[in-house]
C-alpha cells in the first residue's frame, strides 16, 4: 500500500494516518479484560489513503477508516478497514486522489468518516455530507444505504437510537438547499417519519438530543455560505443561536418550534431529556467558533421551557471537554452520569483538538467530578460506554477508547471501570501499531442467548 507523509498538523502525531488493513488476534492484554464484555467496539475516523490536496482540515476531511476491537471472554482481536465508498473505489482505480477537501473547489467525496452505529441489526458508517454506508460486522463495505429509497440526501453523522422504542432519529441538513429534514426510522429499519423544512441560514446541525417527547438541536451562527464559493464558514454572532424543538411525532413543519437565544456553538449533545414542559440538554459549549471567535469551551446544561421559550444556561465546568457520552441505555432519559474527553495537557504537551489527556465523569446529582489522567505522552479518543450485561445500574459498565502513545507511536485499547474511573484502566490491549485519533464509535454487544435457548 502506497504511503506518504504530510506536515499538516491534522495529519501528524496521533492523527497521522495508517496505510495497512490488519487482522491481529490474541493480542497481549495488561490487566484483565472484563469477561462480561462480548462484542465489538468500532470507531470511525478520517484516514486519507491518498495525500490530500491543500486545505485539509480537522474535523472535516479524510476518508473514513473503521478500527474494531472484537472482545470475547477476555480475549481481544483487532481489525481495521477503510470504508469502501464509491469515491474511494474511483481513487483506487486511478491510483491517486480525485476529490478535494471540504473547503476547496469541487468535487468533494462522501467520506463516511464520522461515526459508526448499529441500528435494527445493521451497521452504518456515517458522514453528514452524504448517505450512510452499510458495513458487515467483519468491516467489509456492503454499500450505500438509502432506507428503501426514502433517504435522498445525506443522513446526519449523529442519529440517536432510542433505547426504549428502538427508533433511530436524525436531523439531516443540506447546506446548498438551505433545508433540514427530520427523519425517523422505526425499530425494524423502516422510515416512518420524514419532514422537510427550511433553515433560517445554512449551518451545521451536527448532533441532536433525544428526549421522550422531542428532538432538540441548536442552529449556531457558524454560517456556511457556498454562494460565496467554497470558503470556510464565518462566525456571525449577531444572528444568535436558534434552538430547534421537533416533536417526535412531527408530521408538519408548522409543529416545529424555533427559540432564539444568545450566540453559542456546539458540536455535540451528551444527552437530553424532557421533564414536564422543560427540555434539558448537557453539552460541551463554545462561546464562539472559528479562528477569531473561539475563546471558551465548557460543559453546560441548558434548560429550555417549551411553553415560554425561556432558556436557563448553567455552566457545569469551565475545563475544556468534548465528545460527551452517557450509558446509551439512558439516552433520552435523565442520566446521572456523563463521561467526557477532558483537555488536561501538561506543560510539555500541546493539545490537539479531538485527542484528550484525560477522561472525566460528572455526577449530575452531586456535582462531583471524577478524573482519570492518562500517563504523560498518551492521548485518548471519545469515551464510549459499554454496559456490563450483569449490572442493572446506570454506572455498571466500562469506558472504552483507543489511546495513542507518543514515545513509541503505538496504539492501545483501554477499558476503565466506569464506577471507579480514577483507578485507571482495568485492561490495556497492546496494538501492533498506531490507531490514529479519530471521531466517534459504538460498543455493539453480542446478543446473549435467551435463558430458554440455553436450556435446550
Ligand atoms: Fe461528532
Amino acid at each position: 500500500m502506497q504511503s506518504w507523509h504530510s506536515d499538516n498538523p491534522a495529519l501528524t502525531g496521533a492523527f497521522a494516518p495508517v496505510f495497512d488493513e490488519r487482522d491481529d488476534a490474541d493480542l497481549q492484554v495488561d490487566g484483565l479484560l472484563p469477561a462480561c464484555l462480548n462484542g465489538v467496539f468500532m470507531r470511525n475516523g478520517p484516514n486519507p489513503q491518498y495525500e490530500p490536496g491543500p486545505g485539509y482540515a480537522y474535523p472535516y476531511d479524510g476518508t473514513g477508516m473503521i478500527h474494531a476491537m472484537y472482545l470475547e471472554d477476555g480475549r481481544a482481536r483487532y481489525r481495521n478497514r477503510w470504508v469502501l465508498t464509491r469515491e474511494l473505489q474511483e481513487e483506487r482505480q486511478a491510483g491517486h486522489r480525485l476529490y478535494n477537501p471540504t473547503f476547496a473547489p469541487p468535487p468533494q467525496a462522501n467520506l463516511a468518516n464520522t461515526n459508526v452505529l448499529r441500528h435494527a441489526g445493521r451497521i452504518f458508517a456515517l458522514y453528514e455530507g452524504g448517505c450512510p454506508y452499510a458495513m458487515e460486522p467483519a468491516l467489509s463495505t456492503i454499500g450505500p444505504e438509502t432506507f428503501q429509497g426514502k433517504l435522498e440526501g445525506a443522513l446526519s453523522a449523529h442519529p440517536k437510537v432510542d433505547p426504549v422504542t428502538g427508533e433511530m432519529l436524525a436531523l439531516n441538513y443540506d447546506l446548498a438547499a438551505g433545508t433540514l429534514e427530520y427523519l425517523r426510522v422505526n425499530a425494524s429499519g423502516q422510515v416512518d417519519r420524514q419532514v422537510q423544512f427550511a433553515a433560517p441560514w445554512p449551518g451545521l446541525i451536527h448532533d441532536i438530543g433525544l428526549t421522550s417527547t422531542h428532538v432538540v438541536a441548536f442552529l449556531c451562527p457558524l454560517v456556511f455560505d457556498f454562494t460565496r464559493g467554497p470558503a470556510a464558514p464565518t462566525w456571525e454572532p449577531q444572528r444568535g443561536t436558534r434552538i430547534l424543538l421537533v416533536p417526535r411525532e412531527c408530521a408538519d413543519p408548522a409543529q416545529i418550534q424555533w427559540i432564539p437565544t444568545g450566540p453559542f456553538f456546539n458540536w455535540h449533545i451528551a444527552n437530553a431529556h424532557a421533564d414536564g414542559g422543560v427540555i434539558e440538554a448537557v453539552m460541551p459549549w463554545y462561546d464562539g467558533y472559528g479562528p477569531s471567535a473561539r475563546k471558551r469551551l465548557e460543559l453546560h446544561r441548558l434548560r429550555i421551557d417549551i411553553g415560554s421559550g425561556r432558556v436557563d444556561d448553567h455552566m457545569l465546568d469551565d475545563q475544556p471537554c468534548e465528545f460527551g457520552r452517557v450509558n446509551d441505555a439512558w439516552l433520552g432519559r435523565r442520566a446521572r452520569y456523563c463521561y467526557v474527553g477532558l483537555r488536561e495537557p501538561r506543560p510539555s504537551e500541546t493539545p490537539q483538538a479531538g485527542a484528550f489527556e484525560a477522561f472525566a465523569r460528572y455526577d449530575m446529582d452531586t456535582g462531583a467530578r471524577t478524573v482519570y489522567r492518562l500517563p504523560a505522552g498518551q492521548t485518548a479518543c471519545e469515551p464510549v460506554f459499554a454496559a456490563d450485561p450483569d449490572g442493572a445500574g446506570e454506572a455498571d459498565g466500562y469506558i472504552l477508547s483507543f489511546v495513542h502513545t507518543e514515545h513509541d507511536d503505538r496504539g492501545r485499547f483501554i477499558a476503565l471501570d466506569a464506577r471507579d474511573l480514577a483507578a485507571g484502566p482495568v485492561a490495556q490491549v497492546r496494538l501492533p501499531r498506531r490507531v490514529p485519533a479519530g471521531l466517534h464509535g459504538s460498543w455493539m454487544p453480542t446478543p446473549r442467548p435467551q435463558a430458554d435457548q440455553l436450556r435446550r
